[in-house]
């Protein structure tokens, strides 16, 4: 049995005050049968690493350099997200991938030293709305699996996490159907077990990305292959990420 595995990816919002609130209310209002993170900005790690300590809220980071420490202005390393007791990095998310032109071998550096460091991972897959029209979803998500965790092995498989987030889902309003995302999820654990073995597909968790809701998200989750959601805007209130984090309550 693969346990239901919720994430906060709360993007480039809330300020230190906002942050903590929030953290607060989850803390206080919310209960963790399943097993939550949240992802806050590079600039709150350190003051929500203090306010999860001891609970079961999971700090994640939402993105991490490629190198380890040296003159990379404006850059956040591996070092410094473990300083702060980071637990979990999420890589790839395809916002760092169209916007800042993250390509599979940048991210598959990132995942490499991610592990080295003993970090977990999110790691993000998904194809655009042209793709898609175009029929290539299946075959860029299985690229970039492949490509993502080249040289990465068994048992490093323990500590990633895949989420698949259809580009076109995104901030945007659209799910992608159960059975679209579970027949994608199945692609993924399929491919998992083409690389590794029955074992290790077995057990990966695969959440789903892309407008993921209060009114939404048991649907989702009913699917044999979805274990868990990457929530983006409904992770950034208590209202909203409560119901999610408690789909099964
Ligand atoms: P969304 O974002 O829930 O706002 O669509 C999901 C994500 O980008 O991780």
């Amino acid at each position: 049995m693969r346990i239901s595995y919720i994430a906060g990816n709360w993007k480039m919002n809330t300020t230190k005050k906002e942050a903590l609130d929030l953290v607060t209310e989850l803390l206080n209002e919310g209960s963790f049968k399943n097993k939550v993170l949240i992802a806050p900005p590079y600039t709150l790690l350190d003051a929500i690493s203090n306010a999860v300590k001891g609970t079961n809220l999971i700090l994640g980071a939402q993105n991490m350099s490629t190198h380890e420490s040296g003159a990379h202005t404006g850059e956040v390393s591996v070092l410094m997200l473990r300083d702060l007791g980071v637990d979990t990095v999420i890589l790839g998310h395809s916002e760092r991938r169209s916007i800042y032109g993250e390509s599979d071998q940048i991210i598959n550096t990132k995942i490499k030293l991610a592990l080295k460091h003993n970090l977990n991972i999110i790691f993000c897959v998904g194809e655009t709305l042209e793709e898609r029209e175009n029929g290539l979803a299946e075959k860029v998500v299985t690229d970039q699996i492949i490509n993502g965790l080249e040289g990465v092995s068994d048992s490093d498989m323990d500590s990633i996490t895949v989420a698949y987030e259809p580009v076109w889902a995104i901030g945007t309003g659209k799910t992608s159907t159960p059975e679209d995302a579970d027949s994608i999820h199945r692609i993924i654990r399929n491919k998992i077990e083409a690389i590794y073995s029955k074992n290790v597909s077995e057990k990966l968790i695969i959440q789903y990305g892309g407008s993921v809701k209060p009114s939404n998200v048991k649907e989702l989750m009913a699917k044999e292959n979805i274990d868990g959601a990457l929530v983006g805007g409904a992770a950034l209130k208590a209202e909203t990420f409560i119901p999610i984090m408690e789909y099964n309550k």
